[in-house]
């Protein structure tokens, strides 16, 4: 039995007044302990939200990390051993927003994979179709070239120590939800590839689906066999909101 995961991405967002009163928010939140529930603030938010929440039920994820291995100690970038010291239980990496404006690459979601997992990170590896993509019939041959970078190159092993989320691009900051077939389809055939590798691999990871979540309609999506959870970004800023998506995972 896979244990659901809702994980709020809090991407560009927060000053230290906004992220104390989420936090006080959330704490007023009744969580379902048979749900685990993550936060993902920026790195400036980082500590504070990992020491803030040190002694409650919610752990805490970066949304990024340095690839490795890294020419030298690079400016601007966080290591993912500086994330796992800090207290950092997960890690995203391949975020749509880094691979569309950022030009990040399958080779390099695959070092920071490893970067993180070298850590003892657990990376959250974000895969997902363009609107034009999916228009072209093209969803799957994206999602299982993004997914395979990290298979051939890594070995099927290393999806037992990490989360799945499949974000459709043109869901995501759109209000556009995937139907909840519709992630379901993609979803199944994620868990179908890797079962081609290894059925207990397969069985075990975890798959959310992230892009326009809400409390309303969470409940059906979470309730789909193959959808473990979700990544949730704007609706994860308000703690009555995100509250009540963790309690539909349940
Ligand atoms: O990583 C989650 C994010 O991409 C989804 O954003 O605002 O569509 O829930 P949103």
């Amino acid at each position: 039995m896979r244990r659901p995961l809702v994980a709020g991405n809090w991407k560009m967002h927060g000053t230290r007044a906004s992220v104390s009163e989420l936090i006080d928010g959330l704490r007023l939140q009744d969580l379902p302990e048979d749900v685990e529930v993550a936060v993902m603030p920026t790195f400036v938010h980082l500590t504070s939200v990992i020491d803030a929440v040190a002694d409650g039920a919610i752990v805490v994820g970066a949304q990024d990390c340095a690839f490795e291995p890294m020419p030298c100690a690079l400016t601007g970038e966080v290591a993912a051993s500086q994330l796992i010291d800090a207290g950092c239980r997960y890690v995203l990496v391949g975020h749509s927003e880094r691979r569309q404006l950022l030009g990040e690459t399958d080779a390099l979601i695959v070092r920071k994979f490893a970067a993180a997992q070298g850590v003892g990170l657990i990376p959250l590896l974000c895969v997902g179709e363009t609107l034009a993509e999916r228009e072209a019939g093209q969803t799957l041959d994206v999602v299982m070239r993004q997914l395979r970078a990290i298979v051939d190159a890594l070995g099927v092993a290393v999806l037992e120590r990490a989360v799945i989320a499949y974000e459709p691009v043109w869901a995501i900051g759109t209000g556009l939800t995937a139907t909840p077939e519709q992630a379901q389809e993609v979803h199944a055939a994620i868990r179908r590839y890797i079962a081609q590798c290894s059925a207990q691999v397969a069985q075990g990871v975890r798959i959310l689906y992230g892009g326009s979540v809400k409390a309303t309609g969470a409940a059906e999506l979470f309730g789909m066999p193959d959808i473990d959870g979700g990544l949730v970004g704007g609706a994860s800023l308000n703690a009555d909101e995100f509250g009540a998506i963790c309690r539909a995972a349940r």
